[in-house]
Formats: C-alpha cells, structure tokens, sequence
C-alpha cells in the first residue's frame, strides 16, 4: 500500500485475497491473467489520501490586494497547545511589522491524532467496515451477476456474517452439490502442487486439517470446526466476514488473534479465479499457516502496530502483510517454499513465484513496506524470510519506529488490550513476565 502503488496501474483495485489466476487450456502453460478485484492495500491508500486532504485544509495562505498593500489570510495549527507557541507566532508578526487585522482560534482538526481502535475481543464487532467495489449484485464483471441463485446464494451466506455477534457459534453452511464440486476442482488442483511449493509448516497443519477439520476434495470445512482447531493450536480464531474488510478493521482482529473469514464460495464458472476473497483462497490460503505458532504471533505483530497507528503507518502496514501473509516465500534447506495465503490458493501464481522468472529479495520490513505492487500481472518481486521467527523479530524492529504515544500488550486471559500508557501499568506487566521468566528459568534448571 505504499505511494508508489498508485503508479503501477491505472486499474486501483486489488483484493486482500492475494491473486489468483485463471487457468487455461493446460495448467502448466501460463494461466490467462484477470486481474485482482480488492485489495487491502488499495483501501489504506485511499484512507490514507482522505486523511492528508483532511489535513491539507487545515493550513492554507490567501493573499488579497488592497490599495497596494497585501493582506494575508493564514490559517494555521499550532504543534503545541501551551501558551508560548501562541506568543512566539505572534512575535514573527511583530518582526515583520505586519499589522494584525482579525485573530480568531478554532478547534484545530488535527488533534484527533489517535485513532479509535477496540480494547476488548467483543468490541470487534464494531470493526465491520466491508469495502464494496466488487459485488455480484453490482458489478456486470462479477462472474455471478447474471445468476440469480448465485445471488442469492451470497446473500444467505453474507447475512450470517452481517448477524454475527462475538461468542457465538459461527453457523454452518449447507454448501450445494455445485459449491462442494467448485471446491473440488479446485483443491484436487492445488493438493499435488503443495508437497514441492508448499513450506514444512503448511503441509503439517494440512494434514492435520485433513485429519480433524473435514478437509477433503468432497467437503467444504466449516468454519466453526476450523475455528475451533486454530483455538486449541495457536490462540487464533474466525469470525464470518461477509467481503472486503477495511485495512484498519482487518489488521485490528489480527492483533486479537481473530482472522475476519469469508464463507461463501467463487462462482462455479470460474472456479480456479476469484476476484475478491472466499472460502477457498481462505481455508486453503490462510487457515493452515495460522496453525503455526510462530506464523501466528507475526500475524498478530502486524495487527499489533496497527492499533491507533496514522492512516500513512496502516497503509505500510498493509503493504507488510501483502508480501509476507499474501505472497510470502521462506528458505528451507537450500530450496524456497511458499507461506503466502495468495500463492498458496492459486495454481498459477504458486509455479510462477517459486519458478526461475521473478526476482527474489530478503525481507527487510523497511523496504516491503514501501514496495510498489502489482495488480495487473503476477508479482516481478517477492520476499524471502529466513524463518518466521527471524521475520518477527525484524517487524517488531520495525514496529518499534511507527510513531505513537503509547503501547499496546495483548492480554490472552482476558482477551482485551492493554494500553501502556503509565508506569502503574508498565510495573504491573513487568511483574507478570518476572513470573513467567521464572517458570521458564525453573524449567531450564531441572534439565540441567
Ligand atoms: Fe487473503
């Protein structure tokens, strides 16, 4: 999501879900490439470009002429709001025997600088701001538009989501015979491509997926069962989500450990492409990696940084878990595997990125954050993470520079959001760790 997104394509939309392709004649030949419909990148932007014009308005120099002398009309805000900033203004008028003609103060809009963002798990269901761009119900280029019972299909399934409350079991779908044949098509596919593109820790979770979770060629899993198994393995949980979500709403789940989930299916013409987010890019893509400790303590790093952060740090934020969560590669041993959830649900960008074409860097969170991306072919670049615990700690490096006036600690028994913004606190979060490093101390002595 970074500026230089807005210059690699006239067509500003691109989906969270990562890219997918569509398949042609062969799989192996290179797939027809349809472009991607929504993106959690192109949302912070426009955020972002809202703020500052929000801001721009804020400061602004009029120049008028009378009777030969200029008359100047300024508005400006002043960075502090104790006195001497007003008097120290003043005095540069003084200095340049500008006569004051009209002063008058107003509420400045730049001191809403924090941004709400939820302190407890429940108050996520306040964080529902769906993006509509791409929609079957108005968009001619959906592949379901013309197909009524599509629609309706999507409606049922979306009105789950829009009932939703936090704490309540996620209902289940009683996906048609079409939807289970779509799903198919699609995981037959993509299940004989993981064992040589896929990382170790992806093809664990799948397996155990596969074992507990209902994953199978024939069944749809649902997402109350999945929920369920990430809870037990790393904390995570799913909440049905009826489209694109904002960035800000997005990445504040994942700081609770909660992933905002789509439930209906792709439309059965198109089954190896989806324009925008569903079931299959999410179950495949992202559940099974969100079943990996250390993958989902990053996951929640990112969600982390971006509570109560500037529109400016949500876009770059974005544009981390674009080319990490989305498209992602890992070293292991001397070969280069997949952990993104957009090439981990599409055939042809999963050959395209591990093949000898694009180009491969390390992954320096300073860089990705700023890395223009592409929404009109497949990515020319993507990054490579030594392990995921080495990518933590470089994106807890560079959360540490985004600017805020306090931090944030998540507190798992309690499931809410500790504000660090006084030393009562601090002291008391301080005590909490001196009793886990002495348990973890304790247990290292008795293997001595
Ligand atoms: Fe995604």
């Amino acid at each position: 999501m970074p500026n230089s997104t807005s210059s690699t394509s006239s067509t500003k939309s691109l989906r969270r879900a990562g890219s997918e392709m569509e398949r042609s004649d062969s799989i192996t030949s290179q797939p027809r490439f349809v472009g991607r419909r929504r993106s959690l990148i192109e949302d912070a932007r426009k955020e972002r470009e809202a703020a500052e014009a929000a801001t721009e308005q804020t400061e602004q120099i009029v120049f008028e002429e009378d009777d030969g002398k200029a008359l100047l009309n300024l508005f400006f805000t002043l960075r502090s709001s104790k006195s001497p900033a007003l008097s120290r203004t003043l005095k540069v008028f003084e200095t340049f025997e500008a006569k004051l003609h009209h002063l008058e103060s107003r509420l400045s809009r730049k001191l809403k600088e924090v941004y709400w963002f939820p302190k407890k798990i429940a108050e996520l269901d306040r964080c529902h701001h769906l993006v509509t761009k791409f929609d079957p119900d108005l968009d001619q280029d959906h592949p379901g538009f013309r197909d009524p019972e599509y629609r309706k299909r999507r409606k049922m399934i979306g009105d789950i989501a829009f009932k939703y409350k936090h704490g309540e079991a996620i209902p289940r779908v009683d996906y048609i015979q079409e939807e289970v044949e779509t799903w198919r098509e699609v995981y037959t596919t993509l299940r004989d491509l993981y064992t040589t593109h896929a990382c170790n820790e992806y093809l664990e979770a799948l397996r155990l997926l596969e074992k507990h979770c209902g994953y199978s060629p024939n069944n749809i899993p649902q997402l109350e069962d999945i929920s369920c198994f990430l809870k037990e393995h790393t904390g995570f949980q799913l909440r049905p989500v009826a489209g694109l979500l904002s960035a800000r709403d997005f990445l504040a789940s994942l700081a609770f450990r909660v992933f905002q989930c789509t439930q209906y299916i792709r439309h059965a013409s198109s089954p190896m492409h989806s324009p925008e987010p569903d079931c299959v890019h999410e179950l495949l893509g992202h559940v099974p990696m969100l079943a990996n400790k250390s993958f989902a303590q990053f996951s929640q790093n990112i969600g982390l940084a971006s509570l109560g952060a500037s529109e400016d740090d949500i876009e770059k934020l974005s544009t981390l878990y674009w080319f990490t969560v989305e498209f992602g590669l890992c070293k292991q041993g001397d070969t280069l595997k997949a952990y993104g959830a957009g090439l981990l649900s599409s055939y042809g960008e999963l050959v395209h990125a591990l093949s000898e074409e694009t180009e491969k860097r390390e992954f320096d969170p300073e860089t990705v954050a700023v890395q223009p991306y592409q929404d009109q072919t497949y990515q020319p670049v993507y990054f490579v993470s030594g392990s995921f615990s080495d990518a933590k700690d470089k994106l807890r490096m560079y959360a540490m520079g985004i600017k805020r006036p306090f931090s944030v600690r998540f507190d798992p028994y309690t499931s809410s959001m500790e504000v660090l913004d006084n030393p009562v606190k601090i002291r008391e979060g301080l005590e909490s760790l001196k009793d886990d490093l002495k348990v973890l101390t304790d247990a290292l002595h008795l293997l001595d």
